[in-house]
């Protein structure tokens, strides 16, 4: 059943996923039922937009610890008032941006973040929009012969494939160095600890092979996975405006910032709630 509340009005951002919520005044304190609501929201369209919320540092953590217990994210330093906030930016002379590439947030930690959360504070004149696609929906859509293919299957995801580690170059060279990579072993096919439902959990940013298989061979379905479960059907674009905040399900989503808007600034505040072992 369609979510509602009397506070909030549910605009959808596509047929697939994402919709904004429209009413609520973030830096005001919410009641329960709003909290409520809002996580009824979020689990229903996968990712939830609020327009317009001049949050403190302060007011945001405040709102994500309603939802969840704030996280850390092992490549970055968070801002020094508040380290579990960190600073997603591209500067006007850099050139790569921050996970450009369609991924789900750390899949290649053993309880990669339920939710992350992305306040934007600086935007390009315009670019810079990220798109969101529904792994649920890229699950459901499968043949019956590869959904039973994949079922059984666990896949190894690591921080250090090449496309990935390049997105995060710019913003790693500001930090002391760090040697560490991750790796972990995740089931394909993931059911979501709140909604009950499948979700595709590969992505082409992490995924390096399934668990007893060589690389080669895991190739080809891959690449076939990674194919199928972008195609725009499925997908959302979010464009941001300062005083945007996004918060979506790292559970049965993928997302994708776009890289269009070289020589203009970027600068969006990130907190992730911590997650469970997928199962
Ligand atoms: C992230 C990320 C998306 C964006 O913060 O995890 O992928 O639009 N950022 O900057
Ligand atoms: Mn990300």
């Amino acid at each position: 059943m369609a979510v509602s509340s009397p506070r909030f009005e549910v605009r959808p951002l596509s047929a697939a996923i994402g919709a904004e919520l429209i009413g609520l005044d973030l830096t005001q304190p919410l009641t329960d039922d709003d909290i409520r609501d809002v996580r009824a929201a979020w689990l229903e369209h996968l990712v939830v937009v609020f327009r317009d919320q001049g949050l403190t540092s302060e007011q945001y953590l405040a709102f994500a610890r309603r939802l969840g217990e704030p996280g850390h994210y092992p490549f970055v330093a968070g801002l020094n008032e508040h380290p579990e906030i960190i600073a997603v930016e591209k500067l006007p002379g850099e050139r790569n941006n921050f996970g450009g590439i369609w991924h789900t947030d750390t899949a290649y930690l053993p309880q990669p973040p339920s939710a992350s959360m992305l306040l934007a504070r600086v935007v390009p004149p315009e670019g810079g929009d990220t798109e969101f696609a529904n792994m649920y929906e890229a699950y459901e859509t499968l043949s019956p012969e590869l959904k039973a293919t994949l079922e059984p299957l666990q896949a190894r995801q690591c921080s250090a494939l090449a496309d990935v580690s390049r997105t995060r170059s710019d913003r790693v060279a500001h930090e002391a160095p760090k040697k560490q990579s991750f790796e972990a072993t995740h089931p394909v096919v993931r059911t979501h600890p709140e909604t009950g439902r499948k979700s595709l959990y590969v992505n082409v940013a992490h995924t390096s092979h399934f668990e007893g298989q060589t690389q080669e061979e895991s190739k080809p379905v891959l690449q076939e996975l990674f194919a199928h479960q972008v195609q725009p059907q499925f997908t959302c674009r979010l464009r941001w405006e300062v005083g945007t905040l996004a918060i979506w399900d790292n559970r049965c989503t993928l997302h994708n910032p776009i890289n269009d808007y070289h020589g203009h600034h970027r600068l969006m505040h990130r907190i992730t709630l911590n997650g469970d072992t997928p199962t």
